[in-house]
């Protein structure tokens, strides 16, 4: 197939054209232009008219959706959501009020945004009910499996929220699951301590009430330090939403069925816990203390780089920012500020960091394949700073990212060109054959 293109890619009357150099059948596809961002061929009919489907593994090269909520130009380090760039929300908003971006698509007035912050507080608390999921797990589960649970047992818990042809349930089941996941992740920290579960206080900002749900004891409470409150703030912001990462493929996928939202969440944090994603930021500290000291670097180095050994420098390459990540560069600056605050004057793991940093941005091999440090590679050690254990890393990025799921998820359901998502396939499997009986086989 050889494919020319008959004019440029930029207009909205441009097409492509692909000619099957086996049977000479030209067929003509549109170009579709967004807002930003390179334009795309619009290949729906391409196997009605051509008899030919794509192959893209890992979809490199695929658009699955239109979205109005996320752009990210990697080549320049840009992260948009609504339009707004990732640093001025960063600098300038809270985190419920990206939330309310996310989901309304523009920022809110005064008002719009003290009635969104009085509902997500109304919704804070889980079910009583929901405490006997939480005992049924081992006390050392990994907090992310009881993420994926509960989330998942929240569909059988809130009927009045699940008919997501209604707007109005929807945006319901959306302010529940905003609301709750903090109390959710608070309570597996607690479960997995041998603590009692600490209930929500609607006194408090979604930031400071998801502290006090994790560090207060019925005995004694948690006295809030604002610093680290503003920086569990930003670090939510920073995670809040990705455009078409695996997570939010996964909830669009899962959705795509019309299943439950909830269950559909919970298939979000499933995708998120694995390393090559959320799981980086726990696996990047994991990382550092492997490494030990600035001696061993270069060996970890080499190990990166030998193509027969499977070791990565985790928080390092992004499939779309091939500059550098934004959001990478507000958690390095984010960092070195709550050392500062809390006077931790002596931060090995950062130290460390920093030098793992220079060496890999020295070396040919990172700078050849535009490997950067992506969010992941500061936000382990501030969240060890603020005395979150490890496993509770990639849930703190769920708590963040359940916005942007919910966000993509009823922007899904609203699209009228939605289908049921069913990827093609190249089958290299056995031809027809027919079955042998046991006896007769060799
Ligand atoms: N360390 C060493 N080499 C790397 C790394 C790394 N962290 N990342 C990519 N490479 C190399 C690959 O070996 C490959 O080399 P090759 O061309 O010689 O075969 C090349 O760079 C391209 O890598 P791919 O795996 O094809 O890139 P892809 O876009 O599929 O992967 C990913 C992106 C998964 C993020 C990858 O860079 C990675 O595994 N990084 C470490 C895990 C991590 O930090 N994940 C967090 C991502 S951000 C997030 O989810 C919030």
């Amino acid at each position: 197939m050889s494919k020319k293109t008959s004019a440029a890619a930029t207009s909205s009357n441009s097409n492509v054209t692909v000619t099957d150099n086996v049977s000479g059948k030209e067929s003509t596809f549109p170009i579709l232009t967004g807002t930003e961002g390179p334009p795309v061929i619009d290949i729906r009919r391409l196997y009605a008219e051509t008899g030919y489907f794509t192959y893209d593994p890992g979809f490199v090269a695929t658009g699955s959706c239109e979205s109005k909520i996320t752009y990210i130009d990697g080549d320049n380090g840009i992260l948009l959501h609504r339009g707004y760039p990732i640093e001025q929300l960063a600098e300038n908003s809270d985190f419920l009020e990206v939330c309310y971006l996310l989901l309304y698509g523009e920022l809110p007035t005064s008002d719009q945004k003290s009635e969104f912050d009085r509902a997500i507080t109304l919704h804070t608390m889980l079910h009583e009910q929901l405490t006997n999921f939480y005992r049924g797990f081992r006390r050392d589960a990994h907090p992310m499996a009881i993420m994926c649970g509960v989330v998942g047992a929240l569909s059988a818990f809130y009927h009045d929220s699940t008919d997501i042809s209604d707007p109005h349930q929807r945006m319901v089941a959306s302010y529940r699951m905003v609301a709750k996941m903090p109390t959710i992740a608070g309570w597996a920290y607690k479960y997995s301590l041998g603590q009692p579960f600490i209930y929500p206080r609607n006194d408090l900002d979604f930031a400071e009430n998801f502290l006090h749900m994790m560090f207060a004891t019925p005995c004694e409470d948690y006295e809030i330090n604002p610093v680290i409150a503003k920086a569990m703030d930003r670090i939510l912001i920073l995670h809040a939403d990705h455009e078409q990462n695996a997570s939010t493929s996964t909830v669009r996928l899962t959705g795509s069925s019309g299943a439950n939202p909830f269950a559909c969440i919970s298939a979000g944090i499933a995708s998120l816990w694995g390393p090559a994603h959320g799981g980086a930021n726990e696996a990047v500290l994991n990382m550092l203390r492997e490494i030990g000291s600035k001696e061993n670097i270069p060996n970890y180095i080499k190990k990166a780089k030998d193509p027969d050994d499977p070791f990565r420098i985790m928080g390092f390459g992004h499939r779309v920012y091939k500059n550098f990540d934004p959001r990478a560069k507000i958690m390095r600056e984010t960092c070195h500020s709550v050392l500062d605050e809390l006077d931790i004057r002596d931060e090995p793991l950062l130290d460390l960091a920093m030098e793992l940093e220079r060496i890999a941005l020295e070396d040919e091999y990172f700078v050849d394949r535009k490997l950067y440090p992506n969010v992941d590679f500061y936000s382990g050690i501030i969240f060890q700073a603020l005395g979150i254990p490890t496993t509770m890393f990639t849930v703190l990025f769920a708590v963040a990212r359940t916005v942007g799921w919910i966000a993509q998820w009823n922007e899904m359901i609203e699209d009228p060109s939605q289908k049921i998502g069913r990827p093609r396939q190249l089958y290299t499997g056995a031809d027809r054959r027919d079955h042998i009986p046991i006896s007769e086989r060799s």
